[in-house]
């Protein structure tokens, strides 16, 4: 039995963090083994990226060197926490993933998207998630939104808007080139009716077989071809 890899993805103050808090209570409820972790972050190698990533200034690291930076955390991440869970049964809710680098690094900071998915590659040998929630909301309302938490994790937060409204863009991009993995939820709505939409797209999964192009797809090795044949999604 293997687990799934649920993503929460979007701008600022979109409401990641609040929904998959949420999202884990409903499918504990519904019987469901569930871990919530985040990114960068989620181990302790991971952690210590992230300071290195979301502390300090805007322009602390170039484009290049953040991709970089948030795929070494995600290698670490993915290999010591993500696949032991799903491995063992035990579904993952990520906080940021792979489309935060597309839509952050990519759409925000210019790197090529196919540079960044031979990262994903190289960083993750492919894990992509079973389904990826992407939390849409207009970027002053998130800004506005996460102006009102604590603590010094602000450094992305004091990048310009023109930065934010790319990256907000990158996203809805994403979910209108990749349908089946990524829904594009209105993250402006209350937290109670956000969570609605979110169940909505989450709970058909509970019930659907794992197809090996999913969280648990692995590159087959020369030799081994037969017996890891890739079923094709359609989308992506
Ligand atoms: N749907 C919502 N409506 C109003 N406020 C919200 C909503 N969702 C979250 N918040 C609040 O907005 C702030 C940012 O939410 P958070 O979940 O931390 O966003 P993110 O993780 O996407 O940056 C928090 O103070 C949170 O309580
Ligand atoms: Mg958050």
């Amino acid at each position: 039995m293997t687990g799934r890899l649920i993503t929460l993805e979007g701008g600022e103050g979109a409401g990641k963090s609040t929904q998959a808090r949420r999202l884990a209570e409903r499918l504990r409820e519904a019987g469901i083994d569930v871990v919530v972790t985040r990114e960068p972050g989620g181990t302790e190698g991971a952690e210590a990226v992230r300071a290195l990533l979301v502390e300090g200034d805007a322009d602390r690291w170039s484009a290049a060197a953040e991709a970089c930076l948030v795929n070494a955390a995600r290698a670490d991440h993915v290999e010591r926490l993500i696949r032991p869970a799903l491995a063992a049964g035990i579904w993952v809710i990520c906080d940021r993933f792979v489309d935060s680098t597309l839509a952050y690094q990519g759409a925000g900071k210019g790197l090529a998207d196919s540079a960044l998915r031979n990262l994903h590659h190289v960083a993750t040998q492919d894990l992509w998630p079973d389904l990826t929630l992407i939390l849409d909301i207009a970027v002053e309302a998130g800004l506005a939104r996460a102006a009102g938490r604590r603590g010094g994790e602000g450094r992305f937060e004091g990048h310009d808007i023109g930065f934010h409204l790319r990256v907000t863009q990158g996203f809805r991009e994403i979910a209108a080139a990749e349908p089946n993995r990524c829904k594009l939820i209105d993250g402006g709505a209350t937290a109670d009716a956000v969570a609605a939409a979110i169940w909505a797209e989450t709970e058909p999964l509970i019930a659907a077989p794992v197809l090996p192009a999913a969280a648990n797809y692995r590159a087959p090795s020369v030799g081994e071809v037969d017996s890891h044949t890739r079923v094709d999604s359609g989308d992506d």
